[in-house]
């Protein structure tokens, strides 16, 4: 027998189904309730709105649970890759080894673009923020594979679309940074791995020898793993909000990459870095700005800390901490910042502010640190976040052309003036 919920409004009942999904999450289906009551629901933010089904990742924001179609992050991190992983995003199960070879010769095969995009690329001016320019680059597919704003495309049409995007992601990142610094871009070396071309690109000078570091390639991979999807998020959703007007793909993961740049998201990489940087240059006074982010009239807050669904340690963060330590043994770096961070974060996990509002480090508390130890440049830092996610826009995109969507269109209660009559500019008060 399944649940149901009631509601009384206006004198009259109303019987709406309760839906739940595998791992016993419940939520109310509401798509009845206009029709039946008149009303809509209002939840800014969506903090009580699940926007769809998916079987792509599952989240348990009380228990620190993460997995990818089944999988625990932590198992895929430690012994799985990102290309791997990429393919069991997007086609719901680990690829057999005749798949696995396709699929990353596929990607390999693409990683060169077209060259007019370097024409677009040496528009920006150097110092352009690299986030401003993957967008920028990623969107332009459209013009160089009109195909793609077709929405009845077959499945092959669409599959080609998806190695594109994975192939010329770094591509377009390591370029990205190239144009930042006024460097001559380097080209995809197809002889090399998914992470370490991408390095190579990003790192080699013409004047000097550039040997991909195994440590760095691989630390790259593991954090690209924990960042490749996280359900129904800010710059998702997005993707998934454009995809549904049946925009082409590129365009979709465009925009989710200018959602995820903003602080609050993907940006909290870099400003963690920033925000580490400062208390450093201020004498290293961990309470004093821990203060500033319990004090309501400062709007300081501890960045890459707290979560709009983790209510208990982000599971990434604890991987990212533990490799943080290796990687930076490996590679003989001592930050200082790293300190800061630690005794930051043991000082917000024994405060009361703290743990009242259950706000625990995220996944970007400490993966600028690896970055940084890695040579990657802070405003990097989201670019990278951006390749890592990739996949998981895919295939929350794919999932939503597949699961035959409607358009995303919410509605709301308008608060405006009431109906009035145009006054000439001359009459005005
Ligand atoms: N520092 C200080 N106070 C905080 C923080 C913080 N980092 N995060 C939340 N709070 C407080 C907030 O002031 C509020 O207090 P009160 O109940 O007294 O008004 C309470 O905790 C709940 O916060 P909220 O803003 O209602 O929570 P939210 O779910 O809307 O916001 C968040 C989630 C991630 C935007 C927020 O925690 C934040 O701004 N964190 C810092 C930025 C950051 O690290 N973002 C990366 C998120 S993880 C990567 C990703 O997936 O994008």
């Amino acid at each position: 027998m399944s649940e149901t919920v009631k509601i009384s409004y206006g004198g009259k009942d109303f019987e709406l189904p309760v839906i739940e999904g595998t791992e016993n999450e419940k939520a109310i289906d509401i798509a009845k309730l206009r029709g039946l009551s008149g009303l809509i629901t209002i939840d800014p933010g969506f903090k009580n709105t699940g926007s769809t089904t998916s079987s792509i990742t599952f989240l348990d924001g009380e228990e620190g649970i993460l997995r990818y179609r089944g999988y625990g992050i932590e198992e895929l991190a430690e012994k799985s890759t990102f290309l791997e992983v990429a393919y069991l995003l997007i086609y719901g199960e680990l690829p057999t080894q005749q798949q696995y070879e396709k699929f990353t010769r596929e990607i390999t095969y693409h990683t060169l673009v077209h060259e007019d995009i370097k024409k677009i690329l040496d528009g920006f001016p150097s110092n352009s923020h690299p986030m401003g320019v993957l967008s920028s680059l990623i969107c332009s597919l459209t013009a160089f594979y009109p195909g793609s704003l077709d929405p009845t495309r077959n499945e092959d049409a669409v599959n080609l679309s998806i190695v594109r995007l994975l192939a010329k992601m770094p591509t377009f990142a390591a370029w990205a940074y190239k144009n930042e610094v006024g460097h001559p871009v380097n080209y995809p070396d197809n002889s090399l791995d998914y992470c370490s071309n991408f390095l190579k690109m990003m790192f080699a000078l013409p004047a000097e020898k550039y040997e991909v570091n195994p440590v760095v390639s691989k630390a790259l991979d593991k954090l690209l793993i924990l960042h490749a999807d996280h359900e129904q998020n800010c710059s998702t959703s997005t993707v998934r909000m454009v995809g549904s007007s049946q925009a082409s793909i590129y365009a979709a993961i465009s925009a989710g990459i200018n959602a995820l740049w903003g602080p609050l998201h993907g940006g909290a990489n870099q400003a963690v870095i920033e925000m580490l940087e400062a208390i450093k240059a201020d004498g290293g006074d961990t309470k004093k700005f821990l203060n500033k982010a319990k004090d309501k009239d400062d709007p300081f807050r501890l960045m890459g800390f707290g979560h709009r669904v983790y209510k208990n340690f982000d599971p990434r963060a604890k991987i990212i901490k533990k490799a943080a330590d290796d990687v930076l043994e490996a590679m003989g770096v001592h930050d200082p910042v790293l300190e800061i961070a630690k005794e930051l974060e043991y000082a917000a996990l024994n405060d009361q502010y703290f743990v009242d509002r259950k706000l625990y480090p995220n996944v970007d508390f400490y993966s600028g640190i690896i970055y940084r130890a890695l040579g990657i440049p802070t405003d990097m830092f989201t670019v990278l976040f951006a390749m890592g996610r990739l996949p998981g826009w895919i295939a929350q995109w794919k999932e939503m052309r597949e699961n035959g969507e409607p358009i995303g269109r919410p509605r709301q209660i308008y608060t405006g003036a009431q109906t009035r009559g145009y006054v000439s500019m001359n009459k005005r008060g």
